[in-house]
């Protein structure tokens, strides 16, 4: 066993190995550390806190690491098992000062957690060796890069760990500096964000009780339901009045959506792809609770996500449609005064925090995302009123999933009128979304 004041090293080594073992494929980093955390109630929220940041840091920089160890190490990736190559990337995040370790300490929680595991003296000796080439060549010539004039993939792979097929797809809708811009804000840890839920307390009376906790936190422009808590690092639940449902954590770049929607008290709203909920919660809010809210969701164990979250947050004009929005019989029932489609998407805008999308990125299946994404629009905007306005969103800022797509929807769809439509970048306040309103003729 490693030594008690390893353990948060010692799980986060056994995260990332079970990643490699998965073949990298499904997992979601944030569900495997809390299973890693289950059977130690006595970490502290410090520690779960380094741990967190040791999984999603060697997560965010695993590209440009693996590059590294081939470099340093002359062989290829697969000649080393899943244990060596975790333990060098472990070491590695620390050595480049993604957390703050020593770089002493940081070659010898290595060999401590090699030691651990009853490595032999030999892969011991090799990890030692390796990570104090890596400590002297960063403190010296770097690692190769290739220039992101001629080689823009090739740079940010090399850089900021993006696959160059991610790259790639970005290239139509965005320029050198958008780009690098983007993946610079993806190399760290997305702050807090919450939205004071103005059914149950006001932004003022929120922010007084963050200041009585001691909790900083930073408001947004035009969004005054929006807090950034920029240096909270433990669970929502300890921040005051989450049972009581007086915040809702959500980034600001989802509540643009439904501000953009500006449902009206009294309306009539469907809201498409609903679950969790926290755009379906926020038109509530800016709905007073008055008026009726229709949220489809297919997906069963997100449902209940959906219903306790409109508990939590005393939601009461909302009805749920346990079913699938392309199913239902809505398309001879234009009823709705206003249309939410938050369609499935890639999820590349919240990069920051889901870093493990970059090593899945080529299992995504845009195409089929695409064909929902449209197939969805269209049922959506059948169930709008004549006069009614639709907004569409996703939280990608891939042009295949956003304005390529809305071109091909206003091609097949005469009544459709585009009123507006925003594509944000990932920054390092908020993540990366698209939304357009339409309106019917
Ligand atoms: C981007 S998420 C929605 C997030 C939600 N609007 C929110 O703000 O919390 C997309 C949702 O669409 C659901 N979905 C997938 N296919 C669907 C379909 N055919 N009809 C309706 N919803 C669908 C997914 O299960 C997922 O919950």
């Amino acid at each position: 066993m490693a030594k008690p004041q390893d353990l948060p090293r010692q799980l986060a080594l056994d995260v990332l190995i079970r990643f490699e073992k998965a073949g990298l494929e499904k997992l979601k980093a944030d569900s495997l550390l809390q299973q890693a955390f289950g059977p130690h109630p006595q970490l502290s929220d410090q520690e779960r806190g380094f741990c967190r940041a040791l999984v999603m840091g060697t997560l965010r920089r695993w590209l440009v690491y693996d590059a590294w160890i081939r470099q340093l190490t002359g062989r290829p990736l697969k000649n080393l098992v899943p244990a060596v190559r975790c333990l060098l990337r472990l070491g590695l995040l620390q050595l480049e000062g993604c957390v703050q370790v020593p770089d002493y300490a940081a070659i010898d929680s290595v060999v401590q957690l090699a030691k651990a595991m009853k490595q032999s003296p030999n892969t011991i000796r090799f990890l030692n060796g390796v990570l104090r080439s890596a400590q002297r060549r960063l403190a010296d010539v770097g690692f190769e890069v290739p220039p992101s004039e001629t080689d823009l993939p090739g740079y940010c792979q090399a850089r900021f760990a993006w696959p160059s097929s991610f790259t790639e797809s970005l290239s139509s809708g965005y320029g050198v500096e958008q780009i690098e811009t983007m993946a610079q804000a993806c190399q760290r840890q997305a702050p807090l964000c919450i939205r004071v839920n103005s059914l149950q307390t006001t932004v003022a009376a929120y922010q007084q009780a963050l200041a009585a906790a001691q909790i900083d936190f930073e408001s947004l422009p035009d969004l005054p339901e929006a807090l950034l808590l920029p240096e909270f690092s433990g669970s929502p639940r300890q921040l005051p009045g989450y049972e009581a449902g007086w915040f809702y954590v959500q980034d600001a770049s989802s509540m643009w959506v439904s501000r953009l929607l500006n449902p009206q008290p009294g309306q009539q709203v469907l809201d498409l792809c609903a679950a969790p909920g926290s755009k379906t919660t926020h038109m509530a809010a800016l709905m007073g609770n008055q008026g009726a809210i229709v949220a489809v969701e297919p997906n069963e164990s997100r449902i209940q996500l959906l219903n306790e979250n409109l508990q939590r947050l005393g939601v009461t004009c909302v009805t749920v449609w346990h079913g699938d929005g392309l199913n239902l019989a809505l398309a001879h029932q234009p009823q709705f005064d206003a249309v939410l489609v938050d369609a499935p998407c890639s999820g590349s805008g919240t990069l920051r925090r889901h870093p493990e999308m970059l090593l899945q990125w080529k299992r995504m299946d845009l195409t089929a995302l695409n064909q929902t994404q449209l197939a969805l629009l269209k049922q959506g905007f059948a169930a709008l009123k004549p006069g009614g306005r639709l907004v569409y969103s996703t939280c990608s800022i891939l042009p295949q999933e956003n304005t390529q797509l809305i071109q091909r929807f206003l091609a097949e769809t005469p009544d459709a009128k585009l009123e507006q439509d925003a594509q944000r970048l990932i920054d390092t306040k908020t993540d990366g979304f698209y939304a357009a309103r339409f309106s019917k003729k």
